[in-house]
C-alpha cells in the first residue's frame, strides 16, 4: 500500500479555483495516496453566514447546486486513493449554527452535510466542534494529527506547534502555506506544524478592498515505519511543484 497521503482543504466551493482544483486532481492522480484528507472549507456555505460580507453576495444561490459540485470533485479525488478523511471546516459548520439559530433539531438529519458525503462518497467525517463522542482531530498516525485550525493569525504554525502536545500537525484555514519545523530538547522526533495553502480564488469578490496573501497548495505526507517526511506543495499557474 502507498505510504503517501495528501492534505487539501479550503477549496471554498463555488468560489474555487478550476486550475487549483485540475492541478490537484492530477497531483492525486500521480501520487495514488492512500489517503486524501479534506482540511475543511471545502465548501463555503455563504448562504448560511451570519455576516454577509456585502450586500452583493449572492446567498439565494442553491445549497445543492454547491454540494453538487463538491460531491462531483470528492468523487474523481475518490478514484485516486482508497480512503477520504473529510475535517469540517468552519464554513461547513455554517449549516449547523444556522439550524440552532432557526432552532430547526428535527430537519437536521435530513439537511446533514455529513450524511450526504458519506452516502455519495463514502468519506469518513470528523466534527468541527468536539462532542463526547468524537473529537475534533483526526489522529493521522501515532506521531500526526490533522485539525481544520486552532488560529490563523501570522503566528499560526506556533501556536499550532504549542498546542499539539508533542505531535506533528497538518491544518488549514489560513490559506497560506507554512511550515515550521521543532526539535526536541527532550530528543525523538522532530516536529512539524504545516498549512496546506488553498484551492479557492486567491482574490475572491469577498475579499475585494482587502488583498490577500494567499497561495495555493497541498501538503504530502510520505511515511516510514520510523518516521514521516511533510511536505508543502506549492500549486502555481495550475501546475503542482512537487
Ligand atoms: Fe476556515
Amino acid at each position: 500500500m502507498s505510504s503517501t497521503r495528501l492534505f487539501i482543504g479550503d477549496a471554498h466551493i463555488p468560489y474555487h479555483s478550476h486550475s487549483a482544483m485540475d492541478a490537484v486532481l492530477r497531483l492525486a492522480a500521480r501520487t495514488r495516496p492512500a489517503e486524501i484528507v479534506i482540511l475543511g472549507d471545502w465548501l463555503d456555505c455563504n448562504q448560511f453566514s451570519q455576516h454577509p460580507k456585502t450586500l452583493h453576495e449572492d446567498r439565494d444561490r442553491e445549497l445543492k447546486r454547491d454540494l453538487e459540485l463538491a460531491v462531483d470533485y470528492l468523487s474523481e479525488l475518490r478514484k485516486c486513493c482508497k480512503r477520504i478523511v473529510y475535517l469540517e471546516g468552519n464554513h461547513e459548520y455554517r449549516l449547523n449554527r444556522w439550524l440552532a439559530r432557526h432552532e430547526a433539531a428535527s430537519i437536521a438529519r435530513f439537511v446533514s452535510l455529513e450524511e450526504h458525503l458519506k452516502d455519495t462518497v463514502g468519506v469518513e467525517w470528523i466534527p468541527y466542534r468536539a462532542n463526547t463522542k468524537r473529537r475534533a482531530l483526526y489522529r493521522v498516525n501515532s506521531r500526526t494529527i490533522a485539525v481544520h485550525a486552532w488560529s490563523e493569525g501570522v503566528m499560526a504554525p506556533w501556536t499550532h506547534i504549542r498546542n499539539s502536545c508533542g505531535n506533528s500537525v497538518i491544518y488549514g484555514h489560513t490559506h497560506r502555506l507554512e511550515m515550521i519545523c521543532q526539535g526536541r530538547v527532550t530528543g525523538g522526533h522532530p516536529i512539524t506544524a504545516a498549512s496546506a495553502g488553498c484551492l479557492c480564488s486567491l482574490q475572491p469578490w469577498w475579499a475585494s478592498g482587502k488583498p490577500t496573501n494567499w497561495v495555493h497548495g497541498a501538503v504530502l505526507m510520505r511515511e516510514t515505519k520510523r518516521a514521516e517526511q511533510i511536505i508543502p506543495v506549492l500549486i502555481q499557474k495550475g501546475e503542482a511543484i512537487v
